[in-house]
């Protein structure tokens, strides 16, 4: 199946460890089985031993996601989810038997509470399953991309409803992804609201689980959750089990944090035993770079294009980047820059799965190590302006009637911080003025948490009613769901500078200046 087609399916990108979590979410719904026999002590016929793998897990250890190479033919690489190149592994290879300590096989063994021993039994098969030496504990926050209440995640939906009936919470209040609708600002038709609560049946279940297992209010809702206004950003070093691409590719890399691409639901399954296994992104082995990528172009790059360069040609191989020092002043990330890694990065990880990356000069594992991170017998890729130019040319026009005028812009995957809403809210509105207009052209989806439109509120008040008038919807909800609703490409020709958004959606991708006088005029400029 296409990315792209899953994707409209399944808008939850990361599937082994769900896959795991759904196959034992049904063991979950059943009696307890817990005691050595079911758990790690003794070997049984599958590598996680708790059981053979099913035949459908297999493809799970890899994906349609292959790299190509600049002629655009597969490199033969596909990932794999865990951070770890394993092109055609076999589940069945990995086989290996975790040690617990005495605490952890206590909670095995269901000292304290079958509900436990149960997450504690699903966690251990996936350590299991990718080979991991042991569990660690966690610190920081957790934060959770269980974000939208569809009739296939019931059974993980159920499973950590019984996990709050128990009393369980997680080992710190956490951080949750933007919900997947907005019927104040955005979804406020009959025709929308008929689709949600048709698509999203389970919604009320969803955000009343994360209310009693310890996320704040829905004003917290955010898939940028280590921006100020939401707080959560743990120290370098930090174990955490993060699972929204976006978010582990950015704390990987930006904040040097420590956590796998895990799965939806493992995220949350981790935060509440407060473990999560050591393998992959969260070993110093796995954060070495077998790729250095040079950026070489004569302007400031493209920042989404150049990511999906990256993404596409390393797949989930850590890259070290050099030549983009220059725009983060001293080798600081901060609130004013930190959209130009989050935008790159977003697509690192939505045309490839690279769940961290190194900047020479500014991210925390590269300014300690420096070139010592790429193994030995590293591949270069460099990107210059022709290269940069080949990416863009790759991106395919989706909408139907491609000769068509946009319809509606969308800015703000993953969510906007503080300072780009600002950015874009003064390119629009001063452009607007220059053409002698209030109103764009077309509508403007502008996503951010609750916490940031409201600071703006605060602080930049003539501005958010010049915005306002302009025409532009300032949500909280997740851009790629809204793309995702049924219908929404036949009857939307979207245009967005989010280089993700374009990777799971129709949306047809502009740079920063091309997308402003296509919100005036209502054109794309030749
Ligand atoms: Fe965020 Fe949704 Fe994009 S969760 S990263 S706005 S796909």
């Amino acid at each position: 199946m296409k990315r792209r087609d899953f994707i409209k399916a399944i808008p939850v990108a990361a599937l082994v460890p769900a896959a795991l979590t759904a196959q034992a979410g049904n063991v979950f719904a059943q009696k307890a089985q817990t005691g050595p026999s079911q758990g790690v002590k003794k070997a049984s016929s599958g590598a996680s031993g708790t059981g053979k793998l099913p035949g459908y897990a297999r493809k799970f250890l890899t994906s349609d996601m292959d790299g190509v190479g600049p002629d655009g033919k597969p490199t033969g690489q596909k990932a794999t989810f865990t951070g770890a190149s394993k092109a055609d592994s076999e589940p069945h290879a990995a086989g290996k038997q975790m040690a617990l300590t005495q605490e952890e096989q206590d909670i095995l063994d269901g000292k304290e509470g079958e509900e436990k021993a149960k997450l504690m039994k699903i966690l251990v098969a996936y350590g299991n399953a990718f080979g991991a030496e042991k569990l660690v504990d966690l610190g920081g926050a957790p934060h959770s991309n269980m974000y939208v209440g569809t009739d296939y995640m019931k059974s993980m939906i159920a499973m950590f409803d019984e996990c709050a009936e128990a009393g369980l919470k997680s080992y710190a209040p956490y951080t949750v992804n933007p919900r997947p609708y907005d019927v104040y600002n955005v979804n406020n038709n009959k025709g929308d609201m008929e689709l949600i609560y048709d698509g999203y049946k389970l919604q009320r279940e969803l955000d009343w689980v994360h209310a009693r297992l310890g996320a704040p209010d829905l004003n917290f809702r955010s898939c940028a959750c280590y921006l100020d206004e939401v707080g959560n950003a743990p120290k370098p070093g930090t174990y955490v089990a993060w699972a929204e691409s976006s978010a582990v590719n950015f704390g990987n890399s930006a904040l040097g944090i420590r956590t796998n691409r895990n799965g939806a639901g493992m995220d949350l399954l981790s935060a509440i035993l407060g473990k999560a296994p050591l393998f992959g992104l969260m070993t110093d082995e796995g954060r070495k770079a077998k790729w250095l990528v040079e950026i070489k172009t004569s302007k400031e790059p493209d920042w989404g294009a150049v990511g999906t360069g990256i993404g596409t040609k390393v797949v989930e191989d850590v890259p070290f980047i050099t030549g983009i020092e220059k725009y983060f002043e001293g080798g600081k990330v901060t609130a004013d820059n930190l959209h130009l890694l989050k935008s790159m990065g977003s697509a690192t990880a939505a045309s490839g799965a690279v769940g961290l990356y190194h900047v020479e000069g500014v991210t925390p594992d590269a300014k300690e190590k420096g070139r010592d991170l790429l193994v030995k017998g590293y591949q270069t890729y460099v990107i210059d302006d022709a290269e940069q130019e080949r990416i863009i040319k790759t991106f395919p026009n989706l909408w139907p009637e491609k000769d068509g005028d946009p319809t509606a812009a969308f800015i703000g995957c993953p969510h906007n911080s503080y300072f780009e809403i600002i950015k874009y809210g003064r390119l629009i509105t001063e452009a607007l003025d220059k053409a002698g207009k209030e109103k764009a052209a077309i509508p403007i989806y502008m996503f951010c948490v609750n916490k940031v439109r409201d600071r703006i509120i605060k602080e930049e008040g003539e501005l958010a009613s010049k915005m306002k008038r302009a025409g532009v919807h300032v949500t909280n909800m997740c851009a790629v769901s809204y793309a995702g609703m049924k219908g929404f490409s036949e009857r939307v020709r979207g245009i967005t500078n989010s280089a993700k958004t374009r990777t799971y959606s129709t949306i047809r991708y502009f740079p920063d200046d091309i997308l402003v006088k296509a919100i005036v005029t209502g054109k794309i400029p030749s």
